[in-house]
């Protein structure tokens, strides 16, 4: 297979191209976010809240979450593929986490995986470090990081307020700590732009944000914000389509023809084998 690769991404940040990732969950999305030209697709835990209905993050199961990654790795042929681990399928003991990132490139199809660490986070720092060591390509996620949001109390701005606070250099400290464990790049989720760009000064490896302003390496956004499914997107996403109305109003249409009468018509219709015609 010939899809970008880690020294592709290193190649890319070198040449000072900003990189570019959005997450897909199936296989019909994961092939035109491949076709539209992103480096990385991240088969996100966000798949809970954002594909099966869940409030959060926090009940994606791995089966759920290799099943969207083989998905996704079936569909892509360009982008790296990066499977994103589910809440406490890494953390309990070195050995369980190293298996499972393990399944999800052997079993899933996955390029790199990618795990979120807490400030000052040893313990998945220690996991990022063995996975590197064994040569699965990790990328890490510091800032706002949705798996901890009941510890955290919720969805907040990280370094708002605290620019010069010992919260924003850890968090600078933390991305040095995950730069010498290995990682390929580091997502930076929720933070001012101010701290933004600090950690992006800080580290050697790309930095990839959500809603961490203009000063980082590269952008990622969930498709289903970017593509207007599924309500109304957080003020750190941008809508390019409209697929709700796309959708919603596919579904009236249908609906509409088949009482009416006026679908299927003739040309959707199969005639009895005759022996003019074989079909
Ligand atoms: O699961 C996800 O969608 C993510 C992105 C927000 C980076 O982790
Ligand atoms: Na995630």
């Amino acid at each position: 297979q010939d899809r970008t690769s880690v020294s592709d991404i290193w190649t890319r940040y070198e040449n000072g191209e900003t990189l570019t990732m959005l997450t897909a969950y199936d296989a019909p999305i994961a092939t035109q976010v491949d076709a539209g030209g992103v480096d990385m697709i991240l088969v996100g835990d966000s798949a809970a809240d954002n594909h099966l209905g869940h409030d959060d993050t926090l009940p994606l199961t791995m089966e759920e979450a290799l099943s969207n990654t083989a998905a996704v790795d079936r569909a892509a042929e360009d982008a790296m593929v990066v499977g994103d681990m589910p809440f406490l399928s890494y953390g309990a003991s070195m050995e369980e986490s190293v298996e499972n990132a393990g399944r999800f490139m052997k079993e899933a199809g996955a390029d790199a995986v990618k795990l979120e660490t807490a400030p000052h986070g040893e313990t998945t720092i220690e996991i990022i470090d063995r996975l590197t060591e064994l040569g699965i390509p990790t990328m890490g996620h510091i800032g706002f990081t949705p798996q901890r949001m009941h510890q955290i109390g919720g969805p907040y701005i990280q370094g708002r307020g605290q620019t010069s606070s010992a919260a924003v250099d850890e968090l600078v400290e933390t991305a040095e700590r995950l730069e010498e464990a290995g990682v390929f790049t580091i997502v930076l989720e929720t933070v001012t732009e101010e701290v933004g760009k600090r950690v992006t000064e800080a580290v050697d490896v790309p930095t990839i944000g959500i809603g961490a302003g203009r000063y980082v390496d590269g952008q990622v956004l969930v498709i289903t914000d970017m593509l207007g499914l599924g309500g109304e997107a957080f003020k750190l996403s941008k809508q390019y389509a409209d697929l709700d109305s796309e959708i919603r109003g596919a579904v009236e249409d249908y609906v509409d023809d088949v009482k009416e009468g006026e679908f299927p018509a003739e040309e959707n219709t199969y005639e009895p084998l005759d022996e003019e015609t074989d079909n």
